[in-house]
């Protein structure tokens, strides 16, 4: 695990950013998975103007959602696929075609689940898969229990998650209970996985998910398991890890391959 610590919210959005653009410039028709939640925010804002720059393109680009809502009007400014599109795709100028989630609609939501595992590998697999970390160790809606083996499938959603996204919806009754999200293992397929976390309220969790037991009560700590994850916080969030003088160390130092 790549841990990288940053100063602050703009620091962390121009790393991620950094890595995004540097993908596409090698893979312009690249395949990303995207996170929804205010942590990603800023690096969605970041690649914005780096596209108005005329740094990078994403017209050919083809994005995957993580997770959905199960239970609201497919118009609901909430569904994880409007907010993609207003929040993301609209801002990068992604074509919104482009963007695919899974069917929550579906008459059999496990069929809908097994066909959205088939379009991601009909896509070629996710090369970048974009994440936040919930306060409860969540990745998706993988929330503390969910197999580490588990694929796309609908799930239940904590309180705490709920309490979380309340703001969203105006109060906590209104937030779905439900959700399908991609697997942990869905996760684990991606190529490379972008895990961010910022502020004080993630140092915890973070701490937990990078330097903590693999466990199915962290869902994200099953990322130790990936050979390619990068995990970008700010100073906050990077408060409570254990080996962050070292992580430190290690960026100033340069990648271990490079000739001194
Ligand atoms: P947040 O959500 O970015 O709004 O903190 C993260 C998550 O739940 O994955």
């Amino acid at each position: 695990m790549e841990v990288v610590i940053t100063e602050d919210v703009d620091a962390v959005a121009g790393r991620a950013a950094d890595i995004v653009v540097a993908l596409l410039r090698s893979r312009p028709g690249a395949v990303l998975g995207v996170a929804t939640g205010s942590t990603p925010l800023p690096t969605y804002l970041e690649l914005g103007r780096r596209v108005a720059a005329g740094e990078v393109s994403f017209e050919r680009c083809r994005a995957f959602l993580l997770d959905e809502y199960i239970g609201l009007p497919p118009d609901h400014p909430e569904c994880y696929a409007n907010v993609v599109r207003r929040r993301f795709a609209d801002v990068v100028g992604l074509p919104p075609h482009h963007v695919a989630g899974p069917d929550v609609w579906a008459p059999d939501l496990s069929a809908a689940c097994a066909a959205y595992e088939d379009a991601i590998v009909s896509a070629g697999g996710i090369d970048l898969q974009l994440l936040g970390i919930g306060a409860d160790g969540h990745i998706g809606f993988n929330e503390p229990g969910s197999s580490l083996a588990s694929l796309t499938r609908p799930t239940t959603l904590t309180s705490v998650t709920r309490g979380a996204n309340a703001h969203r919806f105006g109060s906590i009754d209104d937030v779905p209970r439900h959700a399908v999200t991609q697997g942990v293992a869905t996760i684990g397929r991606a190529r490379h996985v972008l895990l961010l976390a910022t502020g004080a309220h993630k140092s915890s969790i973070v701490a937990a998910a990078v330097e903590g037991p693999i466990t199915a009560m962290v869902p994200a700590s099953a990322l130790q398991l990936h050979p390619h994850v990068t995990v970008v916080v700010d100073e906050a969030a990077a408060s409570r890890l254990s080996l962050a003088d070292y992580y430190r160390e290690i960026e100033a130092a340069g990648p271990a391959w490079r000739p001194a």
